[in-house]
């Protein structure tokens, strides 16, 4: 025998030597209540069907007795032989938040309620806030999380939102216009979270992006 003819012997005798447990796992199988058919079914059967034998059995080729070091594929099937261990998908990232509030609130919230967060005209004290004007603070609870964040409203209650309004937000109407557009909400701590509560003062987005640095100017005189 050649020599290359010999390292192909024993590389199928290897891979029979694995695979051979699992062909006597399976046959056993078939003792147990398909051994009848199995003997009598190659026959054409009485009225001429012929009936054709699918192994049923799941048919798994085993690891060879290695550590598993390797990671398992994720999209391509598993390699024949070698033990892998599965890796857990890493979870999603986060996505991303707005880095600032200013974009929003001048978009969705300042325009339709200005006249109830000045009290212009009374209009806090004598009236509902509009629905234009609680569908524009809701969306900050329940728009996309990528543009609109519930801590922008904290701009709101700490009063920061004065600059975009005609005149100074007036507090009292503030916590009245949380209050009558999102149901449930308590306007008091929520108020008192934006304006003590470390965590949240640095998590929430700032009104404004910070100024970008002046380019440097090669000539200075
Ligand atoms: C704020 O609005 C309330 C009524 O909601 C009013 O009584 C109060 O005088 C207003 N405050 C200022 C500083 O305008």
């Amino acid at each position: 025998m050649a020599p290359s003819s010999n390292y192909t012997l024993i590389a199928l005798l290897v891979a029979f030597a694995v695979v051979a447990p699992s062909l006597q796992h399976q046959s056993a199988a078939a003792r147990d209540g398909g051994v009848a058919k199995l003997v009598t079914a190659p026959a054409p059967s009485a009225n001429g069907e012929v009936v054709v034998l699918h192994p049923t059995a799941s048919y798994e080729i085993p690891d060879l007795p290695l550590p598993r070091i390797i990671p398992c594929p994720p999209l391509f099937p598993k390699i024949p032989f070698i033990p892998c261990y599965n890796v857990a998908p890493p979870p999603p990232p986060p996505p991303p938040r707005p880095k600032e509030c200013w974009t929003t609130l001048v978009k969705s919230l300042v325009p339709p309620c200005s006249g109830f967060l000045t009290n212009n005209g009374g209009a806090c004290e004598s009236e509902a806030p509009s629905r234009k004007c609680c569908d524009g603070v809701k969306l900050f609870l329940s728009g996309d999380r990528s543009v609109y964040d519930p801590l922008c409203l904290c701009h709101v209650m700490n009063g920061d939102v004065s600059q975009l309004l005609p005149a100074a937000v007036n507090h009292t109407c503030a916590l009245a216009l949380v209050q009558a557009c999102l149901d449930g909400v308590n306007p008091q701590p929520f108020s008192d979270l934006c304006n003590n509560d470390q965590s949240i003062k640095d998590e929430m987005p700032p009104m404004d992006l910070p100024e970008p640095p002046p380019p440097a100017t090669g000539n200075t005189a």
